[in-house]
């Protein structure tokens, strides 16, 4: 396949079938991925510009149900600290998230459904809603719930919520989680939040040990198909606590490869998806300083900077090396400010963000 005149169809909105996007995955040499992250920038700059949206991100709690193979906030790794904070910490971050005019807040944690937790996140949506007259947007990223509950937080005042399918491909989930832990399940979920009336937000990691170019096709078809609002994706990064990164500790020790596999993901996903938001995850930025900017460069347009207690970063590990566990909101605030004006790009305050394709999205009905 010749690389431009791919490119230029792709820019100009042609569809891509599956051999396409997987050569397009699989390119290699530093001139074709920049022609790549060149060509996801103009199509970025046409549907969502060149304005980063901001979410403050708060990690509420560390507990989960769960026992996802990858991860080491995982039920089973008993050398992690288990935190929940109160309402007033939490509430205390989105007054700061408003303050920072950051214009929307993400309040994720590990995965929990007993009454007391769906209560808790009820009430202290209300709550955060209530600052401002409303003013701040609510992403929820609290796992898998039944429908009863996505529609109580819904009503609450949360509009977005995160539920990454970690793989499209039944099988390839199956060796990345324990039997209990159903694909179909989670699947339900994100049509149970369809349901519910949240912008949806999905995606996968990057890079996972026996993960193919195939399976990542599989993937981008999986958020074509879902009609998804948000991508919220990054490079698969060793944790040593994990039964995945005993079993494979080399994985991933290749930084720069798994920085720019994540990256043509990203630019392909813009390609592909055209008018979603995407964010430039955090796993980006633990594998190159620099490298949330180089998530917008190739497509991303949404950061996610924690405004959350530093006193609970080290207890949010979901992989090794992460980075801001000791940089306070501010110093992140304005850090984030010169790299974003450091490639040309400028902050969008006070707004919630919301991507052009849900706006499409919702006339469409
Ligand atoms: N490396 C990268 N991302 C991870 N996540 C969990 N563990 C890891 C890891 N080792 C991601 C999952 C989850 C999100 C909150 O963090 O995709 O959905
Ligand atoms: Fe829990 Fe999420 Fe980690 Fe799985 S990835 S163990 S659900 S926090």
């Amino acid at each position: 396949m010749k690389l431009e005149p791919i490119l230029a169809a792709a820019v100009a909105g042609e569809s891509l079938d599956d051999a396409t996007l997987a050569y397009l995955l699989g390119l290699e040499t530093p001139g074709e991925l920049e022609a790549l992250f060149r060509a996801a920038y103009t199509v970025k700059l046409r549907y969502v510009g060149n304005q980063v949206h901001l979410r403050g991100l708060v990690e509420i709690s560390n507990i989960c149900r769960k026992n996802c193979y990858y991860c080491g906030i995982r039920r089973g790794n008993t050398n992690v600290a288990r935190f929940a904070m109160n309402r007033e910490e939490i509430l205390e971050a989105a007054r700061l998230t408003a303050r920072f005019r950051y214009g929307s807040i993400v309040l994720q944690a590990g995965e929990r459904n007993d009454p007391g937790w769906v209560d808790f996140i009820e009430e202290i949506v209300r709550e955060i809603k209530a600052i401002d007259g409303g003013k701040l947007g609510i992403t929820l990223s609290l796992g898998e719930q039944t429908l009863e509950t996505y529609r109580r937080w819904f009503a609450a005042g949360a509009h977005r919520y995160l539920l990454r399918i970690e793989s499209s491909d039944p099988e390839f989930y199956a060796t990345l989680h324990p039997a209990d832990h159903r694909h179909d399940e989670r699947v339900a979920a994100l049509g149970f939040l369809r349901e519910a009336g949240y912008q949806v937000g999905t995606g996968v990691m990057i890079g996972l040990p026996g993960q193919t170019v195939e399976h990542l096709v599989r993937d981008l078809r999986f958020f074509q198909k879902l009609d998804v609002d948000m991508i919220g994706m990054g490079p698969y990064i060793v944790h040593h606590d994990t039964p995945l990164g005993r079993r494979f500790p080399e994985t991933g020790s290749d930084a720069k490869r798994q920085l720019e596999a994540g990256l043509k993901m990203i630019a392909v996903t813009r390609l592909l998806l055209r008018n979603v938001n995407i964010a430039s995850t955090t796993a980006l930025q633990a594998l190159a300083p620099d490298g949330r900017e180089r998530g917008l460069l190739a497509g991303a347009n949404v950061i996610m900077p924690n405004v959350g207690d530093l006193a609970y970063r080290k207890g949010y590990l979901l992989y090794e090396n992460k980075p801001g566990v000791d940089e306070n909101a501010d110093s992140a605030r304005i850090a984030l400010e010169r790299a974003v004006g450091s490639i040309g790009e400028s902050i969008a305050y006070e707004v919630w963000g919301d991507s052009p394709h849900f706006a499409a999205r919702a006339g469409n009905r």
